[in-house]
């Protein structure tokens, strides 16, 4: 199967990062570039980020650009309790020198979209972050959305409750009118007639739980990638242990990776969803499973269901040793290999 092409569009952040570790070892995606947001931490911080996971990964051939550093209407509120003050859980590895960011992610993604409605050989988007380069994207160059494949974005929630709020998650929370104007323009924009979001909320995400066990199974099967996700993760540990009690830490944005390349991880239904911009549900993605709203455009495809450890054993085979043993990550996790 020839590879797809695709823009990883994040703000590293521990997960981001995993997951971008995690993209670079998928032979089914060519990516095309990588653009940053505002996020987890600024997008200059994030920008940096993602270098040092590209170093790590030895794919400096990968652009890095620069998006927006602000959302588009709300206060920019970070996650750096959540993921440090650098973004990598204060694990303080030292910048990139060797090479920048470059300028103007959404004029990257205008300028790659029109190559691909010219060429006819579409470009995908994952989204793992705050949706505000895609918002400014769609309000300067709409016609570029033809260049649009697929787009899958980690956000929201169909039923899990939230995290920054009883029903909101981070990326749609922290920039709630991009998420709006994203999924308006796929309710709407006839370049997009027939698309759908792929929604990857925390209904799946929450199943995805990284623990001390399993990081130590990466440490022994590759000790220098092993300890990196160790030192990463720590400080992201110790705050799902404060904040929800539990031993290990949900990563949300490799399944998004993971899901792109392989449909069959998840599972779910295509639904109306809209987001809420404000009051005290701020950020919510209301999803009409029902169909109450039935002239509304089914904008979205909302994934419920998840295979958490086929996720975990791609993770292992793709990122850390292909002679993992699935029977004892499935043991790891609690779970029979049969
Ligand atoms: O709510 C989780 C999402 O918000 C993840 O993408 C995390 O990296 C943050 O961006
Ligand atoms: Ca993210």
């Amino acid at each position: 199967m020839n590879a797809k092409k695709v823009i990883i569009d994040c703000d590293p952040g521990i997960d981001d990062s995993l997951a971008l570790m995690l993209a670079v070892n998928l032979s089914e995606l060519d990516i095309v570039g990588i653009t940053v947001v505002c996020g987890n931490v600024p997008a200059c911080k994030g920008a940096e980020n993602a270098l040092k996971v590209l170093e790590w990964m030895e794919r400096m051939d990968i652009p890095v650009y620069l998006g927006e550093e602000s959302p588009l209407v709300r206060d920019y509120v970070d996650a750096m309790d959540t993921h440090g003050r650098d973004g990598l859980g204060e694990s303080n590895y030292l910048p990139v020198t060797t090479v920048q960011p470059k300028q103007d992610a959404v004029r990257f993604m205008a300028k790659t979209f029109l190559q691909a409605k010219e060429t006819g050989e579409k470009i995908s988007v994952i989204a793992l972050g705050p949706m505000t380069n895609l918002a400014r994207l769609i309000e300067r160059d709409p016609d570029s959305l033809e260049g649009l494949d697929e787009l899958v974005s980690m956000g929201g929630s169909y039923k899990s409750h939230g995290n920054c709020s009883p029903v909101a998650e981070y990326n749609y929370w922290c920039d709630p009118h991009a998420a709006k104007e994203v999924y308006e323009a796929f309710e709407h924009l006839p370049q997009l007639a027939g698309k759908q979001i792929h929604m990857i909320g925390l209904d799946v995400t929450r199943k995805i739980v990284l623990t001390p066990n399993l990081i130590e199974y990466m440490c022994r099967l590759n000790p220098q990638m092993g300890e990196r996700i160790r030192k990463i993760t720590r400080f992201y540990l110790d705050f799902h242990w404060n904040q929800e009690g539990i031993i290990g830490c949900v990563i949300n944005d490799p399944l998004a990776v993971a899901y792109f390349a392989d449909r069959s991880l998840c599972s779910g239904f295509s639904a109306y969803t809209a987001i809420e911009t404000q009051g005290i549900s701020m950020g919510q993605s209301v999803v009409d499973r029902f169909e109450f709203w039935r002239e509304k455009r089914k904008n979205s495809y909302i994934l419920t269901k998840t295979d958490a450890l086929r996720f975990m054993i791609l993770f292992f085979k793709r990122v850390i040793h292909p002679d993992a043993e699935e029977s004892m990550i499935a043991e790891l996790m609690g779970r029979k290999w049969i």
